[in-house]
């Protein structure tokens, strides 16, 4: 059980296993789960049902403002304008218009409030800053690492599991290219909060790193 309004923050890269590993420890500490990232990609997505400007960023904004405006976002994912939108948005096209997206201050800031708003109660959120913007005061923060040839891997298979492209020298360069641009962009960075614990998952199994993590929870008394 976690203590009142437990928040835990998971971040990494894109393949580092977070939102699977993040999915298990809610179901194991009992809290519900956000992945931060859906909402990156919704506006993405939005935009090109559009065929808005992805490199427009007044643009984006308004977007943002829109899909803010229909949107449902919960542990089970997101709803927009009462469509199940969570399967649609996996793919790469909309991975890359999300990354495009999450490159834009203004957007972020119109994100943010309803991140913060959302985690009022207690939750485990996953993402890129959440440890370092979005929940800086969590009690626990949690870093997923994992080289980014295993990471590619496991996004190749995943891609060939939903019967999407799978070319695996692709989706390397492809994951390069994100991780360049999460990590490199000027506002709220993919990036390591000071406090936050780093977990390298390249050879570990997900329950192992979900262990780990139970492990130091129980350790500072944020579970029982
Ligand atoms: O985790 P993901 O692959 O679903 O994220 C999609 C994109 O959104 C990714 O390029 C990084 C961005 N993102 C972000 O900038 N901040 C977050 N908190 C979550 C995702």
């Amino acid at each position: 059980k976690p203590v009142a309004g437990l928040k835990i923050a998971v971040d990494g890269p894109s393949g580092s296993g977070k939102g699977t590993v993040a999915k298990l420890l809610a179901e194991e500490v009992g809290l519900p789960v956000l992945d931060t990232g859906l909402l990156y990609r919704l506006t993405g997505a939005v935009a090109l049902q559009r065929g808005a400007d992805l490199a427009d960023e007044a643009a984006m904004v308004q977007v943002t403002v829109e899909m803010l405006d229909g949107l449902i976002w919960s542990s089970s994912g997101i709803e927009f304008h009462g469509e199940k939108w969570t399967d649609r948005l996996r793919g790469e096209e909309v991975g890359a218009a999300a990354s495009m997206v999450a490159a834009m201050p203004e957007v972020r800031a119109r994100l943010l409030t309803l991140q913060q708003q959302l985690a009022g109660s207690g939750c485990i959120m996953d993402g890129r800053d959440i440890g370092t913007v979005v929940l800086p005061d969590a009690p626990a923060k949690f870093f997923l690492t994992a080289s980014v040839r295993e990471r590619a891997r496991r996004r190749w298979s995943q891609l060939k599991q939903m019967g999407r492209r799978c070319d695996f020298d692709e989706v390397l360069l492809d994951l390069k290219k994100r991780d360049q641009r999460d990590r490199e962009r000027q506002h709220a960075p993919l990036a390591q909060a000071v406090d936050a614990i780093a977990i390298d998952s390249t050879t570990l199994r997900v329950d192992e790193v979900v262990d780990r993590m139970l492990g130091i929870l129980e350790r500072r008394g944020l579970i029982e």
